[in-house]
């Protein structure tokens, strides 16, 4: 997965245009990053490894240019190196072209068009050569792309230039790409707030889709040249949601949203909401599935289906859920979350479901993107932009959202919106700078420590897993969450002096035992931080939170993101770029 972008139109600082796309990209990967654009003489490409937020305009060459394209990299064939980044070029440089996925038959392109010819160890190479042949065979640069996407197999979103052709060519299967609409002039990027400064009207291009874009823009079908017709969408986000603002960080930014954005998403049509409840429970079969935080918030969505609607539902990661496909029916339901909608493990477990006939509802937070266009009905989560790799507020957007639909399916729609309402404002008044203060000095003490250790129950267990998540990508601690009850069945044997245990607590039915369970961590030795609304003696630490019930994922969450944030910033990594991790993972 990687960030693409391009540009065609009146302005003449096509490069720097290009520079801040990308860096709006960077979440979707830092390895290498690079350019291309045409001048008079030849296709000018400058790339290079390191991260497009450190490249500075005064690196670069920018002659007046109204056209270039430009990537950011997440590297899957061929190493980090200046050579494999992108733009590539073909064999006799008149083609670039920037590609985000994966060419699964680029292997026996190369045999086919000679190894010997090819300076790069990525599957991408193949593309601006292919291109180059076809023309050399006499096509247009149209039909050459065409003709070139066709060979093409796996996943990818394109866009090449020719030298001393006005026009920029783009084609999708898979991969997100968006045309941004100006006056007078276009962009393409793999997400919207690469141009959002610009432009708001966007089309969404989809699989199977090229779009060829100079003083005008036509879509056509790859398969067959035919025209497509495009709706112009008008994006509803300011460019400043995609901005740091005030803070250091994307990622403390956006945990901080949380005081609006639980708001926001449960702003639904109340109808909709209904229809769904009314869906899951016609169905015969409801399955949940996502990836990481996304998995870890529909395994909390099945406590809150058993708990307040009384009702079964199968959680499976994403990446095992096309196992599954033997108890899927017509009848049956598959509800995904992904806040990006471009998660390739989510878009398989869909497909394992619709060749089964079985429904798919997905939650997703990136608007038009491909989750949401290939569900049969898809909820918005509204959070806007979440650029920082770990996901925070869509996570408890996506809570609010199922707790929403259960307490609709209970006949309590009304209910579930209040207590979500004061969640959302106790959370603001949580989000307080000595609250802040005080889990950063929480985080300093065990900034050292090798392991940390999550424990929780019913709903909380998911959420330990979720933290674990967090504290991983972000500070690169050794974390593992648990089921509270499970400690004793062999976990607890890892526990030394001075472990830093973490128990996620709530004023429920459960609190007796996971209390137990932390006074068993702390007679081993371990220092116990408990979030959990009411102070307890086991406590070395207390995180206080609200007592908001059966919502307690949604408060107790958060303490842990701002934990894993401290760590990531008092340990000296970049907390909204982890390192060997992408925003959105689009391959498998
Ligand atoms: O965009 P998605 O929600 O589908 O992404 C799923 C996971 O890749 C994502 O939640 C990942 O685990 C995050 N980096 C966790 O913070």
């Amino acid at each position: 997965m990687c960030g693409i972008f391009g540009y065609i139109g009146g302005r003449k600082n096509s490069v720097e245009l290009t520079i801040k796309g990308l860096q709006m990209l960077e979440y979707r990967g830092y390895d290498s990053w690079g350019i291309a654009t045409d001048t008079e003489a030849e296709l000018k490409v400058q790339k290079k490894v390191g991260k497009i937020s450190e490249a500075k305009l005064e690196d670069f060459s920018t002659e007046q240019s109204q056209l270039a394209i430009g990537h950011t990299r997440w590297a899957t064939h061929g190493g980090v190196t200046d050579v494999n980044a992108h733009p590539h070029l073909s064999g006799d440089k008149s083609v670039a072209v920037v590609h985000n996925g994966i060419i699964e038959n680029y292997q026996e392109i190369r045999e086919e068009l000679g190894r010997e010819n090819f300076i790069s160890d990525t599957d991408t190479e193949v593309i601006p050569h292919l291109i180059a042949k076809y023309r050399n065979e006499g096509m247009s640069f149209k039909e050459a792309v065409r003709e070139a996407s066709k060979r093409l197999q796996g996943r990818y979103a394109i866009v090449a230039i020719n030298h001393n052709e006005h026009q920029l060519i783009a084609a999708r299967r898979g991969s997100p790409l968006i045309v941004g609409v100006g006056e007078h002039e276009f962009f393409l990027a793999s997400d919207i707030p690469a141009f959002l400064e610009y432009t708001q009207d966007v089309n969404y291009l989809d699989d199977d889709e090229m779009v060829v874009l100079d003083e005008t823009v036509e879509f056509l079908k790859i398969d067959t040249g035919e025209p497509v017709e495009k709706r112009l969408v008008n994006i509803d986000w300011k460019a400043e949601a995609a901005d740091k603002g005030e803070y250091d960080h994307f990622m403390l930014k956006e945990i901080m949203e949380q005081k609006d954005t639980i708001h926001r998403a449960i702003n639904q049509d109340l109808d909709q909401i209904m229809h769904i409840a009314q869906t899951i429970k016609n169905a015969k079969g409801t399955f949940l599935s996502g990836c990481g935080t996304a998995g870890k918030v529909s395994m909390t969505a099945e406590y809150f289906f058993s708990i307040i609607a009384k009702r079964h539902v199968n959680f499976a990661p994403a990446s095992e859920f096309p196992i599954y496909h033997h108890f899927l029916r017509p009848e049956s339901l598959l509800i995904v979350v992904s806040q990006s909608g471009e998660t390739a493990d989510v878009l398989e477990a869909m497909s394992a479901a619709k060749k089964k006939g079985a429904k798919v509802l997905s939650i997703v937070n990136v608007e038009g993107s491909t989750i949401a266009r290939q569900s049969d009905y898809s909820l918005h989560l509204k959070a806007g932009p979440e650029k920082a790799v770990a996901s925070t507020k869509a996570a408890t957007s996506q809570l609010a959202l199922f707790l929403l639909i259960a307490s609709a399916m209970r006949g309590e729609l009304q209910e579930g919106r209040r207590l979500l309402a004061d969640v959302a404002s106790q959370i603001n008044d949580m989000l307080n700078p000595r609250f802040l203060d005080y889990i950063k000095e929480v985080a300093q003490a065990i900034k050292d420590q090798e392991n940390t250790y999550i424990i929780g129950k019913a709903q909380n267990y998911p959420m330990a897993l979720e933290a674990a998540i967090k504290i991983q990508e972000v500070s690169y601690i050794h974390a593992e969450g648990f089921a509270a009850g499970e400690l004793k069945h062999g976990p607890i044997a890892l526990i030394e002096k001075g472990t830093p245990c973490i128990s996620l607590i709530a004023n429920d039915e459960v609190k007796g035992d996971i209390i137990n369970n932390t006074i068993e961590l702390k007679a081993r030795g371990a220092h116990i931080i408990g979030i959990s609304p009411e102070k307890h003696e086991v406590f070395d630490e207390w995180i206080k939170v609200p007592d908001v019930g059966v919502a307690s994922p949604l408060v107790n969450v958060i303490p842990v993101q701002l934990l894993a944030y401290y760590l990531g910033v008092l340990r000296g990594n970049d907390p909204d770029m982890p390192r060997n991790l992408a925003k959105s993972v689009t391959v498998k």
